[in-house]
């Protein structure tokens, strides 16, 4: 099981920046009204915590096909919709399409050139494409779908049909309807589920299986940690504890960022993908923390000395990993210069450890607050476990915050404005709008 270590959080280790016991204890009231809500699955976004149980033949079948038949996988999805794939493939298949097929090509942005380069190195005759939105109206995903569509179409014919396979609301949308209209291959994502509490549910579940990853490996693990975080009390249920601390060094100590450092290149993906859930959820109402990934020890030499001195705003929250699970020993090369023969005999892993471990004890010893998630290692079952951690440590802070972590009221103007300038129906005043402040735009500009 993973870990939560806080004793950096505590003021018996970092004095008056820290947290006493008896402050946590205390809020076990208030944390019993936002668990109360969870339970009551007080709002039907809660529905998150069903895909725990749900079944997977569907989607074993889709892969199998997909690995059988194409070399390249390529996923079309923004936000919610791509940012857990991408977790899962880096954190299981490092350097998937340098050794493996299909290949996996995620496109979740609408840069031109990176279409481009993905086209030049995919051949659309070999490729399946996945297109993920909950909503089925994302203007992104809508885009690179048409072009998709048409490409496939010109490549393949008619067979193209057989190469789609659409991700979305079981009912509704734009996507349904293309998928009822045209006999295309589907996985629908619960109606409840919103994009961000999605990588459980086929938008995560197909890409795992794609590259060989047995889905319920990430499911067993989710629902190990549900079972480990079923009960109020703060001090045994170790997602509550986590949301609730960084909500008290929000509220009490005036920490409101919080820093995501995995020692592991793998889960870099990860750290974005919690930065979003965390950011989109929480961010409204004027109230939220400030997630920020980052990554060691790369970050040790880029953003650490900012953490040690700079302005006292953040809290630290590192992955540890026990087990790499490979391991490379530094040879006894140089033994003559004593600046790096220290080092031979040591191994990678154990350097990167003794990062890890000196760079909290040096956040220690500045009394800047800093707690731990340990992984024992990483692959899907751990990942299950940090995906669920994750998601229901929001929807609590969430809940503490009393706002709705299931919505996202302030992304909806720019998509207005979009889409009145690209010509949407009902949006034409979106458009003048616009227009009225592009003279005002260009105003001061050297
Ligand atoms: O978390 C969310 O709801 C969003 O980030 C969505 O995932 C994102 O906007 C994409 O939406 P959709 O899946 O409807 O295309």
């Amino acid at each position: 099981m993973i870990e939560l270590n806080f004793s950096n959080m505590m003021d018996e280790i970092i004095g008056r920046s820290g947290l006493s016991e008896s402050t946590i204890k205390d809020f076990n009231k208030t944390a019993e009204n936002a668990h109360a809500k969870i339970k009551k699955r007080l709002r039907p976004e809660l529905a998150f915590l069903d895909l725990l149980y749900q079944d997977t033949p569907e989607i074993k079948n889709i892969a199998k096909y997909i690995r059988e038949n194409t070399e390249n996988f390529l996923l079309l999805g923004i936000g919610g919709s791509a940012l857990g794939p991408r977790a899962i493939l880096e954190a299981i298949s490092p350097f998937h399409n340098l050794q493996r097929k299909p290949r996996v090509f995620i496109y979740d942005n609408v840069d031109p050139r990176t279409l481009k380069n993905i086209l030049s190195f995919a051949d659309l005759k070999t490729t399946s494409v996945n297109v993920i939105s909950k909503s089925g109206s994302t203007a992104e995903t809508a885009a690179s779908f048409m072009i998709l569509w048409d490409e496939m179409k010109k490549v393949l014919g008619g067979e193209a049909f057989r190469r789609f396979i659409i991700t979305t609301d079981p009912e509704k949308g734009n996507l349904r309807r293309i998928v009822n209209e045209h006999c295309l291959m589907s996985l629908s994502i619960p109606p409840g589920v919103v994009g961000r509490y999605s990588v459980l549910s086929p938008v995560g579940l197909l890409l795992a299986e794609v590259i060989g990853t047995d889905s319920n490996e990430l499911l067993k693990g989710a629902r190990d940690m549900h079972e480990k975080c079923t009960e109020p009390d703060l001090l045994k249920n170790p997602a509550y504890l986590f949301g609730t601390l960084l909500y008290l060094m929000d509220k009490e100590k005036k920490r409101n960022i919080d820093v995501l450092v995995p020692y592991a290149d793998s889960l870099k993906p990860l750290s974005e993908w919690f930065c979003q859930i965390w950011a989109e959820s929480l961010g409204k109402e004027d109230k939220g923390l400030t997630p920020y990934p980052s990554l060691g020890t790369t970050d040790q030499h880029s953003q650490l000395q900012l953490w040690m001195e700079g302005p006292e705003d953040k809290v630290l929250i590192f992955i540890r990993v026990r087990d790499y699970g490979s391991d490379i020993k530094i040879p006894g090369v140089f033994k003559e210069v004593e600046g790096l023969s220290y080092l031979s005999g040591h191994t990678l892993s154990e350097l990167i450890m003794a990062e890890e471990e000196a760079t909290e004890l040096a956040l220690a010893k500045a009394k800047r607050p800093n707690m731990t998630i340990i992984v024992p290692e990483i692959n899907a079952y751990h990942l299950g476990q940090l995906f669920h951690f994750f998601e229901l440590s929001t929807a609590f802070t969430g809940f503490l915050y009393e706002i709705n972590p299931f919505n996202q009221p302030g992304v909806e103007e720019g998509k207005s404005l979009t889409y009145g300038m690209m010509g949407k129906k009902g949006y034409e005043e979106k458009r003048k709008e616009v227009e009225a402040q592009r003279a005002k735009r260009d105003r001061w500009v050297i």
